[in-house]
């Protein structure tokens, strides 16, 4: 074992039943580098994370894992940690309702007779908080603070272990740009400081922006691993090695057939749910036609998420005034029934919360939505089931040996998609879909690009809110630009640009 690696990984073998997760994987991580993993959804990422930091215990996999030069035999998280290894998993992991010190120092206080020095404990975490960047008082409940603060939190947890190899599983996936800049900033500041990192991620510009090297894993197997300055190393030839082929058209063509508008919404508002008198949505209107891909841009916090959801009856906010009308019709929509009711259908965003039962298999996740369709006399005709499954595990390249697998045991990406397969099947006339590419590799974003087109075409509507400008340039006829809960623009297709839809934003 050299000493310029501080990991070594020789020929990891990982099996699940039916799958095996890795397959003679190979990598070497640098001491003091920032070091990238990319492949597409399944690839086996998270998996090789687990088993790195002991959530997979020696035993549980064939061969040989080399942390600062040892061979490592860990059984739980507990033996990585001791040794300053800390993992970042790709669903946060704080326990939401004690205080950010506690979070910080949970498992590993002191106590003296019996007594902790709390005092102590939260001066330490303040020290911490400062390293990472954060304000906050130590005594805040972690479920006040957003996810990118949440983020933060775990990293300084993770200082307070004296980390010398820190993981990052997706930390971008659900933080804005701002949050996501910082964040890279203070990996960068972790790497002066001599702390090394390896980071998951599906971005793959922030990857060229930090890492020194990057790994590609397809299918369980170690593909290359580049040296990015060296090898001068681009998106395409990252996309390429994740594929196993050259993906040329990221945004399909589709010319758009318009039809009569089949929503309109008219002075919307919306008042946040504990502040009664401030507005989050304020007196929003739009429109949308038949065959239409419209897409609502904005930074975070714009207010287009609340606009969805109240829209859509689910009961964000204290109150919304304003009218909805579908195909010309004024409709009351006051529940999430009465929407789909009304032909509509939403995607949400939220990751950990997405509706999904995990403890259930895939095809009961996929055709929750539309039990009427595959039942006779109320009962369910499992075989339509099964069929309809399979064809949306096809059609998304949902990775899993069967749709008779629990949902937990997919990776993150996979998750997702059986989300979008679950409204595909349920077949709405208008699709609100709120990041429907969140964590869901370059690959498989094209096909849900293709899939959108196929339902504009097929004369469905589709409402796509994007924090990704590109996704929401290559794909929208229309876009609407929000800002602080108010519409600052609209723009067309063929005028739509990246620093228009930002001006609109801040100046309208
Ligand atoms: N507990 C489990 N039981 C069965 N199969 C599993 C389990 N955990 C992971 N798998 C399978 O192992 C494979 C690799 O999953 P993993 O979560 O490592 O992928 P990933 O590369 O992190 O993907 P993503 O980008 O979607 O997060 C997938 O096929 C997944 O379904
Ligand atoms: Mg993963």
């Amino acid at each position: 074992m050299s000493d310029e690696y501080i990991l070594e990984i020789e020929n990891l073998i990982k099996d699940f039943p039916g799958v095996r997760a890795l397959d003679k994987v190979n990598l070497k991580v640098r001491k003091g580098e920032i070091h990238s993993i990319c492949g597409e959804n399944g690839a086996g990422k998270s998996t090789l994370m687990s088993v790195i930091s002991g959530v997979y215990p020696k035993g549980s996999y064939e061969g040989k894992v080399f942390f600062k030069g040892r061979e490592t035999h860990y059984h739980s998280v507990k033996d990585s940690e001791k040794e300053g290894l800390a993992i970042i998993h790709q669903e946060l992991a704080l326990s939401p309702y004690l205080s950010i010190y506690e979070n910080i120092f949970l498992g590993h206080m002191k106590t003296r007779l019996g007594i902790i020095n709390w005092g102590k404990y939260i001066r330490e975490s303040k020290q911490y908080l400062t390293r990472v960047g954060l304000n906050e008082d130590p005594a805040t409940i972690v479920s006040k603070l957003g996810v990118g603060k949440q983020q933060l939190v775990e990293i300084a947890r993770a200082l307070s272990k004296q980390v010398e190899l820190l993981i990052l599983d997706e930390p971008t996936s659900s933080l804005n740009d701002d949050e996501s800049a910082k964040l890279l900033e203070l990996i960068l500041e972790f790497k002066r400081q001599g702390i090394t990192s390896v980071m998951i991620s599906h971005k793959l510009n922030e990857v060229l922006l930090v890492a020194d090297t990057v790994t590609i894993i397809r299918d369980g197997k170690s593909i290359s691993a580049w040296d990015v300055k060296r090898d001068t190393l681009t998106e395409e030839i990252i996309i390429k090695d994740m594929v196993g082929r050259d993906l040329t058209h990221r945004f399909p063509d589709r010319i758009p057939v318009l039809g009569d508008t089949v929503m309109e919404v008219r002075n919307w508002t919306v008042y946040h749910p504990e502040y009664h008198t401030i507005k989050v949505v304020d007196t929003v209107s739009f429109y949308l036609r038949k065959g239409e891909i419209l897409a609502f841009c904005g930074p975070m916090g714009a207010g287009r998420t609340e606009l969805m959801m109240s829209i859509y009856g689910k009961s964000y906010g204290s109150q919304s005034e304003g009218e909805v009308f579908i195909n010309g019709k004024k409709t009351e929509i006051k529940s999430t029934k009465d929407a789909i009711n009304a032909g509509l259908g939403y995607v949400s965003e939220d990751r950990k919360n997405l509706g999904l039962i995990l403890i259930q298999d895939i095809k009961t996740n996929i055709s929750s939505s539309s039990l009427r369709k595959i039942s006779k006399f109320g009962v369910v005709n499992s075989q339509r089931e099964i069929e309809e499954a399979e064809k949306y595990r096809e059609d998304l390249r949902i990775k899993t040996p069967s749709v008779n697998q629990l949902t937990r045991n997919l990776s993150g990406g996979n998750q997702q998609k059986v989300v979008v397969s679950r409204m595909l099947m349920a077949d709405p006339d208008i699709f609100i879909v709120d990041e429907p590419t969140r964590g869901i590799d370059v690959g498989t974003k094209s096909e849900i690009y293709n899939i959108l087109n196929d339902l504009a075409r097929r004369g469905k509507s589709v409402i796509m809110i994007s924090s990704e400008l590109p996704e929401a340039l290559g794909m929208a006829d229309r876009i609407y630009v929000m800002n602080k809960g108010k519409i600052k623009g609209m723009l067309m297709h063929n005028e739509a640009t990246q620093e228009k839809i930002m001006r609109m934003a801040l100046v309208g």
